[in-house]
Protein backbone atom coordinates (compact mmCIF):
# COMPACT_ATOMS: atom_id res chain seq x y z
CA UNK A 1 0.00 0.00 0.00
CA UNK A 2 0.76 3.79 -0.60
CA UNK A 3 1.11 5.36 2.34
CA UNK A 4 -1.20 8.09 3.33
CA UNK A 5 0.96 11.28 3.71
CA UNK A 6 -0.29 13.49 6.96
CA UNK A 7 -1.60 16.88 5.89
CA UNK A 8 -3.28 14.88 2.56
CA UNK A 9 -5.56 12.69 3.89
CA UNK A 10 -8.86 11.81 5.73
CA UNK A 11 -8.85 8.75 8.14
CA UNK A 12 -12.21 7.35 9.56
CA UNK A 13 -13.40 5.82 12.87
CA UNK A 14 -15.94 3.54 13.65
CA UNK A 15 -17.30 4.08 17.39
CA UNK A 16 -17.29 7.68 19.14
CA UNK A 17 -15.50 6.78 22.34
CA UNK A 18 -12.53 8.08 24.22
CA UNK A 19 -10.63 5.54 22.31
CA UNK A 20 -11.80 7.32 19.33
CA UNK A 21 -11.05 10.71 20.96
CA UNK A 22 -7.01 10.05 21.71
CA UNK A 23 -6.66 8.64 17.81
CA UNK A 24 -8.37 12.12 16.53
CA UNK A 25 -6.77 14.03 18.71
CA UNK A 26 -3.12 11.82 17.48
CA UNK A 27 -3.83 11.60 13.90
CA UNK A 28 -4.91 15.27 14.19
CA UNK A 29 -1.32 16.20 15.75
CA UNK A 30 0.25 15.01 12.46
CA UNK A 31 -2.25 16.55 9.89
CA UNK A 32 -5.01 14.34 9.18
CA UNK A 33 -8.44 15.11 8.95
CA UNK A 34 -10.76 13.12 10.54
CA UNK A 35 -14.71 11.67 10.49
CA UNK A 36 -16.38 9.53 13.28
CA UNK A 37 -18.93 7.51 12.79
CA UNK A 38 -20.92 7.23 16.18
CA UNK A 39 -25.09 6.79 16.37
CA UNK A 40 -24.84 8.50 19.56
CA UNK A 41 -25.57 12.57 19.08
CA UNK A 42 -23.15 12.99 21.65
CA UNK A 43 -19.63 11.66 21.42
CA UNK A 44 -16.03 11.90 22.77
CA UNK A 45 -14.45 11.48 19.59
CA UNK A 46 -17.14 12.92 17.55
CA UNK A 47 -16.83 16.11 19.39
CA UNK A 48 -13.21 16.26 18.16
CA UNK A 49 -12.94 15.04 15.03
CA UNK A 50 -13.72 17.34 11.76
CA UNK A 51 -16.93 15.65 10.89
CA UNK A 52 -19.37 13.65 13.10
CA UNK A 53 -21.58 11.53 10.96
CA UNK A 54 -24.77 10.19 13.21
CA UNK A 55 -25.45 6.87 12.07
CA UNK A 56 -25.92 3.31 12.82
CA UNK A 57 -22.87 0.61 12.50
CA UNK A 58 -24.53 -0.64 10.11
CA UNK A 59 -26.54 1.44 7.75
CA UNK A 60 -25.65 1.35 4.29
CA UNK A 61 -25.93 5.29 3.70
CA UNK A 62 -23.45 6.03 6.64
CA UNK A 63 -20.78 3.58 5.84
CA UNK A 64 -21.04 4.95 2.05
CA UNK A 65 -20.62 8.44 3.14
CA UNK A 66 -17.63 7.36 5.49
CA UNK A 67 -16.24 5.30 2.58
CA UNK A 68 -16.56 8.60 0.14
CA UNK A 69 -14.95 10.85 2.38
CA UNK A 70 -12.39 8.73 3.97
CA UNK A 71 -8.91 7.32 2.52
CA UNK A 72 -8.90 4.97 5.25
CA UNK A 73 -10.83 3.56 7.96
CA UNK A 74 -10.29 1.76 11.78
CA UNK A 75 -12.50 1.17 14.46
CA UNK A 76 -12.22 2.34 18.53
CA UNK A 77 -15.14 0.09 19.62
CA UNK A 78 -14.31 -3.56 19.41
CA UNK A 79 -18.03 -4.54 18.95
CA UNK A 80 -18.32 -2.62 16.37
CA UNK A 81 -20.07 -5.10 13.46
CA UNK A 82 -17.57 -6.82 11.68
CA UNK A 83 -19.72 -6.85 8.63
CA UNK A 84 -19.28 -2.76 8.35
CA UNK A 85 -15.91 -3.16 8.25
CA UNK A 86 -15.91 -6.21 5.60
CA UNK A 87 -18.47 -3.61 4.08
CA UNK A 88 -16.07 -1.10 4.27
CA UNK A 89 -13.38 -2.53 2.89
CA UNK A 90 -14.92 -3.23 -0.27
CA UNK A 91 -14.18 0.65 -0.76
CA UNK A 92 -11.65 1.79 1.39
CA UNK A 93 -8.29 0.78 3.17
CA UNK A 94 -9.43 -1.00 6.67
CA UNK A 95 -7.27 -1.96 9.38
CA UNK A 96 -7.88 -3.79 11.51
CA UNK A 97 -9.46 -6.24 9.57
CA UNK A 98 -13.26 -7.48 9.82
CA UNK A 99 -11.79 -11.01 10.07
CA UNK A 100 -9.35 -10.35 12.93
CA UNK A 101 -11.94 -8.07 14.23
CA UNK A 102 -14.25 -11.05 14.57
CA UNK A 103 -11.88 -13.24 16.12
CA UNK A 104 -12.02 -10.75 18.98
CA UNK A 105 -15.65 -10.49 19.38
CA UNK A 106 -16.01 -14.37 20.17
CA UNK A 107 -14.45 -16.13 23.38
CA UNK A 108 -14.63 -19.33 22.02
CA UNK A 109 -13.11 -18.86 18.48
CA UNK A 110 -10.47 -16.47 20.31
CA UNK A 111 -9.45 -18.94 22.39
CA UNK A 112 -9.11 -21.27 19.24
CA UNK A 113 -6.96 -18.57 17.61
CA UNK A 114 -4.67 -18.46 20.72
CA UNK A 115 -4.28 -22.09 20.84
CA UNK A 116 -3.54 -22.53 17.02
CA UNK A 117 -1.13 -20.06 17.59
CA UNK A 118 1.02 -21.80 19.74
CA UNK A 119 -0.02 -19.68 22.88
CA UNK A 120 -1.31 -21.35 26.11
CA UNK A 121 -4.55 -19.90 27.48
CA UNK A 122 -7.11 -20.98 30.60
CA UNK A 123 -8.26 -24.63 30.53
CA UNK A 124 -12.03 -24.46 29.10
CA UNK A 125 -14.94 -25.70 28.04
CA UNK A 126 -17.16 -24.13 25.32
CA UNK A 127 -21.17 -24.31 25.83
CA UNK A 128 -23.77 -24.02 23.33
CA UNK A 129 -26.05 -26.59 24.14
CA UNK A 130 -27.40 -28.85 27.02
CA UNK A 131 -25.18 -31.81 25.78
CA UNK A 132 -22.05 -29.66 26.26
CA UNK A 133 -23.07 -28.25 29.39
CA UNK A 134 -23.88 -32.10 31.00
CA UNK A 135 -20.17 -33.18 29.26
CA UNK A 136 -18.22 -30.28 31.18
CA UNK A 137 -15.01 -31.65 32.74
CA UNK A 138 -15.63 -31.54 36.09
CA UNK A 139 -12.12 -30.83 36.81
CA UNK A 140 -13.04 -26.96 35.37
CA UNK A 141 -14.66 -26.17 38.56
CA UNK A 142 -14.73 -24.06 40.39
CA UNK A 143 -14.57 -21.93 37.09
CA UNK A 144 -16.00 -18.38 35.90
CA UNK A 145 -19.13 -18.75 33.02
CA UNK A 146 -18.23 -15.98 30.24
CA UNK A 147 -20.69 -15.52 27.45
CA UNK A 148 -18.83 -15.74 24.63
CA UNK A 149 -19.92 -12.60 22.80
CA UNK A 150 -20.47 -8.99 24.10
CA UNK A 151 -18.71 -9.10 27.54
CA UNK A 152 -16.50 -6.28 28.80
CA UNK A 153 -15.14 -4.67 31.87
CA UNK A 154 -16.36 -8.33 33.83
CA UNK A 155 -19.84 -7.88 32.92
CA UNK A 156 -21.34 -11.19 31.31
CA UNK A 157 -19.33 -12.90 33.89
CA UNK A 158 -21.02 -15.63 36.75
CA UNK A 159 -18.05 -17.73 39.30
CA UNK A 160 -19.36 -21.10 39.80
CA UNK A 161 -18.35 -23.75 42.32
CA UNK A 162 -19.96 -26.64 41.44
CA UNK A 163 -22.31 -28.06 38.45
CA UNK A 164 -25.39 -27.36 39.77
CA UNK A 165 -24.27 -23.75 39.91
CA UNK A 166 -22.44 -23.63 36.08
CA UNK A 167 -26.27 -24.97 35.00
CA UNK A 168 -28.32 -21.95 36.84
CA UNK A 169 -26.24 -19.96 35.71
CA UNK A 170 -25.89 -21.00 31.95
CA UNK A 171 -29.50 -20.44 32.12
CA UNK A 172 -29.80 -17.26 34.13
CA UNK A 173 -27.42 -15.66 31.03
CA UNK A 174 -30.43 -17.11 28.76
CA UNK A 175 -28.11 -19.56 27.34
CA UNK A 176 -26.52 -17.45 25.40
CA UNK A 177 -23.07 -19.40 23.64
CA UNK A 178 -20.44 -19.06 26.78
CA UNK A 179 -16.76 -20.65 27.78
CA UNK A 180 -16.72 -22.33 31.13
CA UNK A 181 -12.67 -20.94 31.96
CA UNK A 182 -11.39 -23.03 34.88
CA UNK A 183 -10.76 -20.09 38.14
CA UNK A 184 -6.87 -19.59 38.14
CA UNK A 185 -4.82 -18.77 41.37
CA UNK A 186 -3.97 -14.88 39.32
CA UNK A 187 -0.41 -14.16 40.70
CA UNK A 188 -0.60 -10.71 38.74
CA UNK A 189 -2.39 -9.71 35.24
CA UNK A 190 -0.44 -8.70 31.92
CA UNK A 191 -0.65 -6.90 28.91
CA UNK A 192 1.65 -6.32 25.96
CA UNK A 193 0.42 -3.78 22.90
CA UNK A 194 1.62 -4.81 19.45
CA UNK A 195 1.37 -2.71 16.07
CA UNK A 196 1.65 -4.48 12.83
CA UNK A 197 1.76 -2.86 9.47
CA UNK A 198 0.37 -3.97 6.20
CA UNK A 199 3.66 -4.71 5.12
CA UNK A 200 4.46 -7.06 8.67
CA UNK A 201 6.73 -4.76 10.33
CA UNK A 202 5.73 -5.53 13.58
CA UNK A 203 6.51 -3.41 17.06
CA UNK A 204 5.47 -3.87 20.54
CA UNK A 205 5.58 -1.71 23.93
CA UNK A 206 6.98 -3.46 27.43
CA UNK A 207 4.76 -5.80 29.43
CA UNK A 208 2.56 -3.72 31.06
CA UNK A 209 1.19 -4.77 34.29
CA UNK A 210 -2.88 -4.56 35.38
CA UNK A 211 -4.74 -4.11 38.19
CA UNK A 212 -8.55 -4.56 38.54
CA UNK A 213 -11.22 -3.62 40.55
CA UNK A 214 -14.49 -5.04 40.14
CA UNK A 215 -13.58 -5.98 36.99
CA UNK A 216 -12.36 -2.95 35.55
CA UNK A 217 -9.18 -1.88 34.91
CA UNK A 218 -7.45 0.80 37.58
CA UNK A 219 -3.58 0.54 37.37
CA UNK A 220 -1.25 -0.12 34.93
CA UNK A 221 2.45 0.18 36.09
CA UNK A 222 5.29 0.00 33.28
CA UNK A 223 8.14 -1.50 33.89
CA UNK A 224 5.85 -4.31 35.34
CA UNK A 225 7.27 -4.52 38.82
CA UNK A 226 6.52 -8.37 39.60
CA UNK A 227 7.30 -9.72 36.57
CA UNK A 228 10.63 -11.43 36.13
CA UNK A 229 12.48 -10.70 32.36
CA UNK A 230 11.90 -14.10 31.84
CA UNK A 231 7.81 -13.88 31.66
CA UNK A 232 7.90 -10.97 30.35
CA UNK A 233 10.36 -11.84 27.19
CA UNK A 234 7.75 -14.88 26.86
CA UNK A 235 4.20 -12.50 26.90
CA UNK A 236 6.04 -10.71 24.52
CA UNK A 237 6.69 -13.58 22.07
CA UNK A 238 3.31 -14.61 22.92
CA UNK A 239 1.85 -11.38 21.79
CA UNK A 240 3.68 -10.73 18.19
CA UNK A 241 2.40 -14.38 17.68
CA UNK A 242 -0.87 -13.94 18.03
CA UNK A 243 -0.77 -10.57 15.51
CA UNK A 244 1.30 -12.30 13.00
CA UNK A 245 -0.91 -15.67 13.06
CA UNK A 246 -3.74 -13.43 12.77
CA UNK A 247 -2.06 -11.63 10.11
CA UNK A 248 -3.44 -8.09 12.09
CA UNK A 249 -2.81 -4.52 10.82
CA UNK A 250 -3.28 -1.66 13.54
CA UNK A 251 -2.57 -2.00 16.77
CA UNK A 252 -3.18 -5.06 19.08
CA UNK A 253 -3.43 -5.48 22.86
CA UNK A 254 -2.93 -9.28 24.24
CA UNK A 255 -3.80 -9.52 28.05
CA UNK A 256 -2.14 -12.32 30.13
CA UNK A 257 -2.68 -14.14 33.43
CA UNK A 258 0.72 -15.14 35.52
CA UNK A 259 -0.50 -17.97 37.58
CA UNK A 260 0.80 -18.84 41.00
CA UNK A 261 2.31 -22.29 40.70
CA UNK A 262 -0.26 -24.09 42.47
CA UNK A 263 -4.05 -23.77 42.31
CA UNK A 264 -6.35 -23.47 44.63
CA UNK A 265 -6.44 -27.12 45.68
CA UNK A 266 -2.69 -26.94 45.55
CA UNK A 267 -2.63 -28.66 42.05
CA UNK A 268 0.49 -27.34 39.97
CA UNK A 269 -0.80 -25.15 37.52
CA UNK A 270 0.56 -26.42 34.06
CA UNK A 271 3.04 -24.35 31.23
CA UNK A 272 5.02 -22.50 33.12
CA UNK A 273 2.50 -20.15 34.59
CA UNK A 274 2.13 -17.65 32.07
CA UNK A 275 -1.13 -18.16 29.93
CA UNK A 276 -3.29 -15.86 27.67
CA UNK A 277 -6.73 -14.18 28.78
CA UNK A 278 -7.80 -12.25 26.20
CA UNK A 279 -7.23 -9.43 23.17
CA UNK A 280 -8.65 -6.11 21.84
CA UNK A 281 -8.46 -5.33 18.27
CA UNK A 282 -7.22 -1.70 19.15
CA UNK A 283 -5.68 0.62 21.78
CA UNK A 284 -5.95 -0.73 24.94
CA UNK A 285 -6.72 1.20 28.44
CA UNK A 286 -3.56 -0.47 29.46
CA UNK A 287 -1.73 1.42 27.13
CA UNK A 288 -3.05 4.79 28.05
CA UNK A 289 0.80 5.40 29.59
CA UNK A 290 1.99 5.54 26.35
CA UNK A 291 0.65 8.85 25.87
CA UNK A 292 3.42 10.19 28.55
CA UNK A 293 5.68 7.71 28.68
CA UNK A 294 6.77 6.36 25.45
CA UNK A 295 8.19 8.83 22.63
CA UNK A 296 5.58 7.19 20.40
CA UNK A 297 1.90 6.62 21.67
CA UNK A 298 -0.36 3.76 20.96
CA UNK A 299 -2.95 6.20 19.45
CA UNK A 300 0.28 7.73 17.08
CA UNK A 301 0.85 4.17 16.38
CA UNK A 302 -2.90 2.87 15.15
CA UNK A 303 -2.48 6.41 12.87
CA UNK A 304 0.77 4.84 11.28
CA UNK A 305 -0.10 1.62 10.66
CA UNK A 306 -3.53 2.48 8.98
CA UNK A 307 -1.84 4.90 7.32
CA UNK A 308 0.56 2.87 5.65
CA UNK A 309 3.45 4.91 7.44
CA UNK A 310 7.02 3.25 8.78
CA UNK A 311 6.47 1.91 12.59
CA UNK A 312 8.71 2.93 14.92
CA UNK A 313 9.52 0.27 17.69
CA UNK A 314 8.70 2.52 20.36
CA UNK A 315 10.67 3.45 23.30
CA UNK A 316 9.68 3.96 27.00
CA UNK A 317 11.59 6.91 28.27
CA UNK A 318 9.38 7.20 31.98
CA UNK A 319 8.48 4.67 34.42
CA UNK A 320 5.05 4.92 34.45
CA UNK A 321 1.83 4.59 36.37
CA UNK A 322 -1.51 4.88 35.06
CA UNK A 323 -4.71 5.18 37.18
CA UNK A 324 -8.24 5.09 35.75
CA UNK A 325 -10.78 8.04 36.60
CA UNK A 326 -13.76 6.44 37.21
CA UNK A 327 -17.01 8.13 37.39
CA UNK A 328 -17.62 7.43 41.26
CA UNK A 329 -14.49 9.92 42.48
CA UNK A 330 -17.12 12.65 41.05
CA UNK A 331 -19.41 11.26 44.15
CA UNK A 332 -16.93 11.50 46.58
CA UNK A 333 -18.64 14.19 48.84
CA UNK A 334 -21.85 14.24 49.46
CA UNK A 335 -24.61 16.21 47.45
CA UNK A 336 -24.28 15.90 44.03
CA UNK A 337 -21.47 15.49 40.97
CA UNK A 338 -17.98 17.66 41.97
CA UNK A 339 -14.84 17.25 39.89
CA UNK A 340 -11.88 15.56 42.02
CA UNK A 341 -9.34 18.41 43.21
CA UNK A 342 -7.40 18.70 40.24
CA UNK A 343 -5.26 20.85 40.97
CA UNK A 344 -3.79 19.53 44.18
CA UNK A 345 -3.17 16.85 41.69
CA UNK A 346 -1.78 18.26 39.22
CA UNK A 347 0.33 20.08 42.01
CA UNK A 348 2.28 16.68 42.25
CA UNK A 349 5.54 16.28 40.13
CA UNK A 350 5.00 13.95 36.52
CA UNK A 351 1.27 13.89 36.95
CA UNK A 352 -0.27 14.20 33.09
CA UNK A 353 -3.66 14.49 33.73
CA UNK A 354 -6.66 13.29 30.60
CA UNK A 355 -10.35 13.62 30.43
CA UNK A 356 -12.23 12.50 27.86
CA UNK A 357 -15.23 15.58 27.87
CA UNK A 358 -17.79 13.46 29.06
CA UNK A 359 -19.71 16.22 30.85
CA UNK A 360 -21.84 13.67 33.19
CA UNK A 361 -20.15 11.64 35.65
CA UNK A 362 -21.97 8.44 36.45
CA UNK A 363 -20.73 4.95 38.74
CA UNK A 364 -18.11 3.42 36.93
CA UNK A 365 -17.79 5.13 33.64
CA UNK A 366 -14.45 5.90 32.24
CA UNK A 367 -13.94 9.77 32.60
CA UNK A 368 -10.47 10.22 32.54
CA UNK A 369 -6.80 8.82 33.30
CA UNK A 370 -3.68 10.34 35.34
CA UNK A 371 -1.04 9.42 34.31
CA UNK A 372 2.45 9.79 36.44
CA UNK A 373 5.71 9.73 34.90
CA UNK A 374 8.72 9.44 36.89
CA UNK A 375 12.79 8.69 36.32
CA UNK A 376 12.65 5.38 38.52
CA UNK A 377 9.52 2.89 38.92
CA UNK A 378 10.00 3.35 42.77
CA UNK A 379 9.28 7.45 42.11
CA UNK A 380 6.59 7.48 39.81
CA UNK A 381 4.90 4.53 42.51
CA UNK A 382 5.14 6.90 45.40
CA UNK A 383 3.56 9.69 43.42
CA UNK A 384 0.96 7.39 42.18
CA UNK A 385 0.02 6.30 45.73
CA UNK A 386 0.02 10.55 46.90
CA UNK A 387 -2.29 11.44 43.64
CA UNK A 388 -4.53 8.25 44.41
CA UNK A 389 -4.61 9.29 48.53
CA UNK A 390 -6.04 12.57 47.02
CA UNK A 391 -8.47 10.89 45.23
CA UNK A 392 -9.49 8.95 47.97
CA UNK A 393 -8.99 5.77 45.50
CA UNK A 394 -7.80 2.72 47.11
CA UNK A 395 -3.89 2.72 47.95
CA UNK A 396 -3.54 -0.65 47.43
CA UNK A 397 -0.57 -1.27 44.64
N1 LIG B 1 -10.03 -17.87 34.45
C1 LIG B 1 -9.91 -16.87 35.35
N2 LIG B 1 -9.36 -17.09 36.56
C2 LIG B 1 -9.24 -16.10 37.47
N3 LIG B 1 -9.64 -14.82 37.26
C3 LIG B 1 -10.20 -14.53 36.07
C4 LIG B 1 -10.36 -15.53 35.06
N4 LIG B 1 -10.95 -14.97 34.00
C5 LIG B 1 -11.16 -13.68 34.33
N5 LIG B 1 -10.70 -13.38 35.56
C6 LIG B 1 -10.74 -12.06 36.21
O1 LIG B 1 -11.83 -11.31 35.69
C7 LIG B 1 -11.38 -10.18 34.95
C8 LIG B 1 -12.26 -9.94 33.73
O2 LIG B 1 -12.23 -11.08 32.89
P1 LIG B 1 -11.97 -10.99 31.32
O3 LIG B 1 -12.04 -12.34 30.75
O4 LIG B 1 -10.74 -10.22 31.07
O5 LIG B 1 -13.27 -10.23 30.82
P2 LIG B 1 -13.57 -8.76 30.28
O6 LIG B 1 -13.81 -8.97 28.83
O7 LIG B 1 -14.80 -8.36 31.01
O8 LIG B 1 -12.37 -7.92 30.55
C9 LIG B 1 -9.94 -10.50 34.60
O9 LIG B 1 -9.20 -9.31 34.38
C10 LIG B 1 -9.50 -11.27 35.86
O10 LIG B 1 -9.24 -10.37 36.92
MG1 LIG C 1 -10.35 -8.29 30.28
Amino acid sequence: MTALLPGTATLGVLGGGQLGRMFVHAAQAMGYRCIVLDPDAISPAGAVAEKHLKADYLDSFGLAQLARDCDAITTEFENVPALALETLAGMRVVAPSGASVAVCQDRAVEKAHFEAAGVPCAPHAVITNEIELAAVDPALLPGILKTSRMGYDGKGQVRVATAAELADAWRGLKQVPCVLEQLLPLKAELSVLVARGADGQLVNYPVQQNLHRGGILAVTEVPAPDVPAEVAKRAIAAARQVAETLNYVGVLCVEFFWLDENDAAGRPVSDGRLVVNEMAPRPHNSGHWTMNGADVSQFELQVRALAGLPLQAPSQHSASVMLNLLGDLWFSAAGGPTPPAWDRVLALPGTHLHLYGKTDARHGRKMGHLNITADTPEGAHVVALQAAAILGLPTDF
